[in-house]
């Protein structure tokens, strides 16, 4: 990843990474995971650097696999919510990153409802920061993982089709992945109703369709999305039902496909709204392999920028 004048590396985005930043985390957090499968599942890599967990948004996925992925690394891990800080007693996230980083903080990993919060982040500290899902403007790391994922289920990425299906309006995960997905030489089809699509979205080299079954044909993965209700306020479609029977992947739709393409969601996923939960059970080593490789691509990642040394 690239440097910064101020002398830490971070990971705010995929969109200010080169193609061959992305490959090259990819193939660090192959062997990376390799860790994972080892009886005792720790390297010395970061030994003596601290890294601390700042979720100032609800997480399961991410923030697990972040302390997991620097104790594989044998980093010490501070995890740090909203709920039990003095941010509840109206602390800035400026004093509060201050505050943090004046206790010897190595990498602060972010995850918060606000866009752009991470990039304000690295003005205040003197640290690494690394972007873990800020508002709706990227996710880094899951876009790194789902790649991973494509690579070793289906041994490439460059002319690989990968339509995104449901809310990609609210989507974070859904703006890394396009970005992604195009810098390795992948083809994005977006299939939602136009009102959950941000205008113009096409400038982003995505094509668009309102038809799944018409991207179910096309498709080697379908990436399936949930409807951020948290973000939704006022109505976009008639109903879920509605939703449901044009852009869900209902065991109807499943059960009449010849060629299956590989089901991938970010998780967490709405059984019975845009995947059938009969389905869901079907491809489900799919997804917890999502999971899986998140512990190693954020591996990869906080190697990358903490500038370990292998043990
Ligand atoms: N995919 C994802 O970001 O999940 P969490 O919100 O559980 O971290």
């Amino acid at each position: 990843m690239p440097g910064r004048a101020d002398g830490h590396k971070h990971l705010l985005s995929i969109a200010e990474l080169e193609a061959a930043d992305i490959i090259g985390l990819l193939d660090s957090a192959r062997s990376f995971a390799e860790v994972s499968t080892r009886p005792v599942k720790k390297v010395p890599a970061l030994r003596g650097r601290t890294i601390v967990n700042l979720f100032l948004e609800a997480s399961t996925r991410t923030r697990m696999s972040f302390e997991l992925a620097a104790k594989r690394l044998s980093a010490d891990v501070m995890n740090f919510s909203t709920s039990t800080s003095s941010l509840s007693k109206g602390e800035s996230l400026k004093d509060t990153g201050k505050t943090i980083v004046a206790m010897g903080v190595d990498a602060v990993v972010i995850r918060c409802p606000s866009a752009g919060a991470p990039q304000m982040l690295t003005e205040w500290v003197d640290c690494s920061v690394i972007n873990a899902g800020d508002g709706m403007h990227e996710h880094p790391t899951q876009a790194l993982l789902d790649l991973f994922t494509m690579r070793e289920r289906l041994g490439r990425l460059e002319g690989l089709k990968v339509a995104i299906v449901g809310d990609i309006d609210h989507s974070r995960v859904a703006r890394s992945n396009i970005h992604a997905l195009n810098k390795v030489g992948a083809e994005v089809l977006l299939v939602a109703p136009r009102s959950l699509l941000p205008e113009k979205i096409e400038q982003m080299g995505v094509t668009v369709t309102g038809s799944l079954d018409e991207a179910l044909t096309w498709c080697d993965v379908l990436y399936l999305l949930r409807i951020q209700m948290e973000r939704v306020n006022e109505s976009r479609f008639p109903s879920l039902r509605e939703y449901t029977l044009q852009y869900g992947l209902t065991q109807t739709r499943w059960s009449r496909l010849e060629r299956k393409p590989l089901v991938m969601h970010p998780g967490p996923m709405n059984r019975g709204v845009e995947i059938a939960s009969g389905v869901a059970d079907e491809v489900e080593s799919v997804i917890t392999g999502q999971v899986s490789a998140g512990v190693a691509v954020r591996m990869a990642v906080l190697y990358d920028v903490l500038g370990g040394s292998r043990g």
